[in-house]
């Protein structure tokens, strides 16, 4: 069987770390050129085009668009991965800081996406895959603001799909448990008792580790391929059956 994305060109924004990294590998493996969006691209890998863009700049976003439909004349994927946490309960953060959290994670999408669409509508196979997170379904403590921003990108990928179908542009998203990326080891790094707080979170998904961030790649892949046409309007879960499954106590 041939590569699946032979002759389609993606991008990827926060695609020069951890699951964004992942997922820009997985659909270069599968014959795509790749484009590389992120405010820093200096760690991305030197086979992908690398644009520096702040997803939360519009004018900057503009010209990266530009700039990757100049170099290869079309973009038939998006995958809209860029994404910043926050931590507390709903008094913890400020206006500023629910502001700047929220033009990352939900309005990032829309501009990156707006500046892609005409793009996008001349593909013969488009596919937009946004990443949302557990935090969407799941209530986790501490994550008020964070889990907000990932709720509306789960709606924002309904509205959009019902927006696009007749476009042919197809949108979906993929919710990631905790992934094992330099977010979380920079998460991690600053807990009071590192090995306790991973054992936690490991303890947490139901398959008692942390989601591998090709995982999580590898859903993104089903999800834009030409070979998915039939799916859109809905996400995947990559989480170790956290969202879902009630399993009853290991017996010792
Ligand atoms: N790691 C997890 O446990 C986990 C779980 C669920 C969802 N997610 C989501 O997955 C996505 C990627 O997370 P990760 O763990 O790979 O993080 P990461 O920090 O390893 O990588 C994020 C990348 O996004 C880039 N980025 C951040 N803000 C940006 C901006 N404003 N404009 C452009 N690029 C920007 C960073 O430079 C970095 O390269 C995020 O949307 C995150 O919310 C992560």
């Amino acid at each position: 069987m041939s590569a699946q994305l032979e002759g389609l060109v993606a991008i990827v924004t926060g695609g020069a770390s951890g699951i964004g990294a992942a997922i820009a590998a997985a659909l270069a493996d599968e014959g795509a050129q790749v484009a590389v969006l992120d405010r820093d691209p200096s760690g991305a890998d030197p086979r992908f085009t690398a644009v520096a863009a702040d997803v939360s700049d519009r004018a900057g976003v503009e010209r990266a668009v530009a700039d990757v439909a100049g170099r290869f004349g079309r973009i038939d994927i998006l995958v809209n991965n860029a994404g910043i946490g926050a931590q507390g309960d709903i008094a913890a953060n400020d206006d500023d800081e629910w502001a700047r959290v929220l033009s990352v994670n939900v309005t990032g999408i829309a501009r990156v996406t707006a500046a892609a669409l005409p793009w996008l509508r001349q593909s013969p196979s488009a596919a937009v895959c946004n990443t949302s997170s557990i935090a969407a379904t799941a209530g986790l403590p501490q994550r008020a603001l964070y889990s907000a921003s990932k709720g509306a990108v789960l709606s924002l990928t309904r509205a959009m799909a019902a927006d696009h179908l007749r476009e042919g542009i197809r949108v979906n998203a993929v919710n990631p448990g905790t992934a094992d990326t330099p977010w979380v080891g920079r998460l991690l790094s600053t807990a009071p008792d590192p090995a306790a707080e991973r054992a936690a979170l490991e303890a947490r998904q139901p398959h008692g580790r942390l989601v591998s961030a090709d995982e999580v790649a590898g859903a993104v892949l089903y999800l834009v391929s030409p070979r998915s046409g039939s799916t859109t309007g809905t996400y995947i879960e990559v989480d170790g059956g956290m969202s879902g499954l009630r399993l009853r106590p290991a017996q010792s």
